[in-house]
């Protein structure tokens, strides 16, 4: 792969890298168009990565179907799909990380210790790898998005980070490859983490300052009208990713909450912008 990429860029073509786990699906998609916007030759990797699943996460469950997704990334026109092994990845002894702190920590990795660590990890290990002058990311994960342009910023990297817009299901549930696990009940009942945002985004924008309050209506609303269970729901303040109680002096708020449906654990955010009274 370095090869390849060493040999792009003295042709000079420019590489966008779009990183995924697989099983692929329209939100995945919609980072290959931007990367093409950005780029003259896009390049996807597919890699589960075992370091960020923490001990009984669903890492050996992860939906995995190489041959769709080859199919659907060459009707995107993706031109390389580079798919590593684990031992390719991670050689015997692997000891070298990157860590992104204080960020690292909160609400995502409030739950999931050490996600973080081994996501900043083998996004580094990708761009050292593909060579890309511009990578794409998703907002579907806002946290992942503002950590990894964090560590960019930080460690001198030579790559642009785009992110891209939440791609969603007509009725609102934002996509993502563990929607399969959904129950046809459970799959009806997650359509209330989009209502809930979208109820926080009325608040807000309606000039509510208390988020403490915007929260509580939100829990309220998920509560009511589902069996999921709630890890968080929290507003940061989207500049540095710090997690707030007020909007006031802000002109935007973030709103990210997890909820578990059974053994299925959705995320899901939405960038609000505050009003006057
Ligand atoms: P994965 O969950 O496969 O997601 C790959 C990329 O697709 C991420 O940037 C994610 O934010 C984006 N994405 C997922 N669902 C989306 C949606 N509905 N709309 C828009 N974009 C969406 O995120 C990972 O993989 C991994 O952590 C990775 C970055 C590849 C490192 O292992």
């Amino acid at each position: 792969m370095q090869g390849i990429a060493d040999e792009l860029r003295s042709k000079g073509k420019r590489i966008g890298l779009v990183p995924t786990m697989g099983y692929l699906h329209q939100g995945h998609l919609s980072l290959v168009d931007e990367a093409k916007r950005h780029s003259d030759v896009v390049i996807m990797s597919i890699y589960v990565n075992p370091t960020q699943f923490g001990r009984g996460e669903d890492f050996d469950k992860y939906p995995r179907d190489l041959a769709r997704d080859e199919e659907m990334a060459s009707q995107k026109s993706v031109n390389y799909l580079f798919v590593p092994s684990d031992k390719e990845m991670y050689r015997d002894e692997h000891l070298a990380y990157v860590e992104v702190e204080k960020v690292s920590s909160l609400l995502e990795g409030e739950f999931r210790p050490g996600h973080f660590k081994g996501v900043a990890s083998v996004v580094a290990k990708l761009f050292n790898i593909v060579k890309p002058h511009a990578a794409v990311f998703g907002q579907k994960d806002a946290q992942q998005a503002f950590i990894i342009k964090k560590m960019v910023e930080d460690l001198n990297f030579d790559v642009q980070i785009i992110v891209a817009p939440i791609v969603r299901e007509p009725d609102g549930l934002a996509m993502s490859s563990r929607n399969v696990y959904l129950s046809p009940s459970q799959r009806e009942q997650a359509t209330v983490l989009y209502k809930s945002l979208r109820l926080a985004e009325k608040l807000v924008a309606g000039g509510e300052k208390d988020l403490v309050r915007s929260r509580a209506e939100m829990v309220k609303m998920i509560t009511d009208s589902s069996d999921g269970k709630i890890d968080y729901v929290s507003f940061v303040d989207p500049k540095n990713f710090t997690k707030i109680e007020s909007a006031k002096d802000l002109d935007e708020v973030q709103s990210l909450l997890a909820v578990r449906f059974g053994k299925t654990r959705l995320i899901d955010n939405m960038l609000l912008k505050t009003g006057k009274r």
